[in-house]
């Protein structure tokens, strides 16, 4: 059971505390002392997790089940990696017979069970190289990509919707039926035309904050549940104007943020 981590901590390590005034900036020093302080940066290290991610990615499954029964799962995104190390172990994945292939640009320390592309997404060459290196169908497309920040809000959101959009299309081209896709959006959430897109390949589409994604963070999850296949005739962004139906759209905020 994924519970947030209030309370004690058991790495030993004091919650509250302060970085010495240096030569560090004011906002570094915040940043450390976030870091330092968050109790779920200490409970990644206790578990062995790479980043504190994984508690976004196990609470999601929690509630929505995801990764149970997933047996080919690709990592948009992965660096540090802790994604992909859930990933590697709901698939049983070996480096003999890998079931999850990871793609970054940065470089990732090798993980067991985990194919690593290093690579720009936005490559052309990406998809293929994803497809051969995977050997197979897809059950779930993960991306927790986020642009490079330029310190320029807008640009920031605009660039990393732009990854979620690309992300999306490329989950509609692999995945197989019944599959899912979960994607870093922002808040004020995904452009309708990628909703509405959404909609008509997938059963279901949430928007999802999980207790472990700060909440002062404008960071929140874009769940596709369901693929439903790919039919000769499905729309595309590209396709004249569609008429959005938001009736079956479900926004988990409140309640997650809650919980
Ligand atoms: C929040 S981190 C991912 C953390 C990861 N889910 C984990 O659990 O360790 C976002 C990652 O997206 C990567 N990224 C952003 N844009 C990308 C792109 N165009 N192609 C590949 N990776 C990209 C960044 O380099 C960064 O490592």
């Amino acid at each position: 059971m994924t519970k947030p981590p209030i309370g004690g901590n058991r790495t030993g390590r004091k919650l509250g505390q302060k970085v010495k005034k240096g030569k560090l900036k004011a906002s570094s020093r915040r940043w450390i002392e976030r870091h330092i302080n968050d109790p779920y940066v200490q409970r990644a290290q206790l578990e062995g997790y790479r980043a504190r991610a994984a508690f976004k990615l196990l609470e999601i499954d929690e509630k929505h089940k995801i990764l149970s029964g997933a047996k080919r799962i690709i990592d948009l995104g992965a660096a540090p990696g802790s994604w992909s190390q859930i990933a590697a172990k709901v698939t049983n994945s070996t480096d003999a017979e890998p079931k999850v292939v990871a793609i970054d640009f940065l470089e990732l320390d090798p993980l067991a069970g985990v194919h690593i592309l290093q690579l720009d997404f936005l490559d052309p060459t990406a998809p293929e190289k994803l497809m051969t290196a995977l050997g197979g169908t897809p059950d779930l497309v993960l991306s927790d990509m986020a642009a490079p920040t330029t310190g320029h809000r807008q640009t920031d959101h605009i660039r990393t919707m732009h990854l979620c959009e690309v992300a999306a299309y490329f989950a509609i081209d692999v995945l197989a039926e019944g599959g899912h896709f979960l994607a870093k959006t922002f808040q004020g959430g995904a452009e309708r035309e990628l909703l509405t897109l959404l909609k008509q390949n997938f059963k279901q589409v949430i928007h999802v904050k999980p207790a472990a994604s700060r909440a002062e963070s404008v960071e929140m999850f874009l769940l596709a549940k369901g693929f439903k296949g790919r039919k000769p005739g499905a729309r595309s962004l590209y396709d004249s104007e569609t008429e959005i139906d938001d009736r079956d759209m479900v926004d988990e905020r409140d309640s997650v943020e809650a919980d």
